[in-house]
């Protein structure tokens, strides 16, 4: 299958994109590079990377494409917060664009990256695809207007996919530490130490990053008739924790780490446990390798291979809010987030 990514430097694109080739895809991606200095690998890869913003793509971008996977977003609450008519515009509007571009250009499968946060506050029970969401967040809400208005395209020629992903966390050439998982981790390789900065009860469903991207593959591999505008759970309902398990797991698994509780201003409202029996059921060959625990035990190791030090904790590098104020203070990416004349990334392969 010939199929554009786009978001493919990110965290999940980077290793999306590795994957798809060694399943013998042919692959392109358009990305706007706004977290180059997070990579920490440089992949030989033979898929045709360009940068672009997905705001501006056109029609010819998607000649040719069999498949799209919509990766491109400002991810994650507090970026997207950021300026929350850019968060509309880039992640409900233009992958909304993206999908009728896609359509447009013939590709017969659109796979979007939504995200379980969407449920919002809902923890009594694992939540079904058709239970009512609540997203809270400028993030959530503009995932669940693209669901909506994407969903409106499908036909018989055009197929989209949602899938409503967990939060995910394991290495990747294009690092983040703004993933829970991931940073509890770094604190415990670094200092010693995980912080709770509330009461930590607040649920979270988590998948590795790389049996996220299997799903990816998965779907696209599916017959059409079971993914065809079909919402999907993607992550384990019997790998959904407390945020305070998670905690308690990293410093069983770090050796030295101890676990600190502090009271912090900052309250994080949001609490969702997902039921994965649909996605189960609809690709029964879909197997989700990794476990939060050996998720831990790896990180731990990466973060060796990678000299992660306690700097990098606090450095713009791996966090995306900070990178993007970054850019923007430098006069690099306007408030827009387009970037500045001379600034803008160039060249292929990247
Ligand atoms: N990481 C998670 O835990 C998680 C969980 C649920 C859903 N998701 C979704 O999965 C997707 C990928 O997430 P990620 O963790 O890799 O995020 P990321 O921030 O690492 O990657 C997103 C990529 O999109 C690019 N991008 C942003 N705006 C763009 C624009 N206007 N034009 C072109 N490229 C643009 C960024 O440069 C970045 O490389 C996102 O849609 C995100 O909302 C992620």
């Amino acid at each position: 299958m010939r199929v554009l990514v786009t978001g493919s430097a990110g965290y999940i694109g980077a290793v999306l994109v590795r994957s798809l080739e060694l399943s013998g895809h042919e692959v392109r991606g358009v990305d706007a590079q706004f977290f180059r200095e997070a990579r920490v690998a440089d992949e030989n890869t033979g898929a045709d990377l360009r940068a672009a913003d997905v705001r501006r793509i056109e029609a010819d971008d998607l000649r040719g494409v069999d498949a799209v996977v919509d990766l491109a977003a400002l991810c994650n609450d507090p970026l997207g917060g950021l300026n929350p008519s850019v968060t509309f515009e880039v992640n409900h509007l233009a992958a909304v664009r993206t999908a009728r571009l896609a359509r447009e250009a013939g590709a017969s499968r659109f796979v979007f990256s939504s995200s379980c946060s969407i449920y919002g506050l809902n923890s009594r029970h694992p939540l079904t695809e058709s239970d009512p969401v609540r997203p809270l967040t400028p993030y959530a809400m503009a995932k669940h207007r693209a669901e909506q208005d994407i969903a409106r395209l499908a036909d018989d020629d055009f197929s989209p996919t949602f899938l409503r992903n967990a939060t995910a966390y394991g290495p990747s050439p294009s690092f983040r530490l703004d993933l829970v998982v991931n940073y509890q981790t770094a604190l415990a390789v670094t200092r010693k130490e995980v912080r709770l900065r509330d009461d930590g009860l607040a649920w979270r469903p988590f998948l590795h990053v790389e049996d996220l991207c299997a799903t990816v593959r998965a779907v696209l591999e599916a017959p059409r008739e079971t993914v065809h505008n079909e919402i999907f759970n993607v992550g384990p309902s019997d790998d959904c924790h407390r945020i305070r398990e998670v905690a308690e797991l990293i410093v069983a698994t770090v050796a030295g780490a101890k676990l600190k509780t502090g009271k912090e201003d900052h309250h994080d409202e949001r609490s969702y446990r997902v039921d994965d029996a649909k996605i189960r059921q609809a690709i029964p060959g879909l197997r989700w390798r990794k476990r939060l625990r050996d998720g831990i035990s790896e990180l731990a190791d990466f973060y060796q291979s990678i000299g992660l030090s306690e700097k990098d904790l606090t450095s713009e590098r791996f966090n995306r809010l900070a990178t993007v104020i970054g850019h923007q203070r430098a006069g690099r990416l306007d408030s827009r987030l387009y970037w500045a004349a001379g600034c803008y990334p160039s060249g292929n392969n990247f």
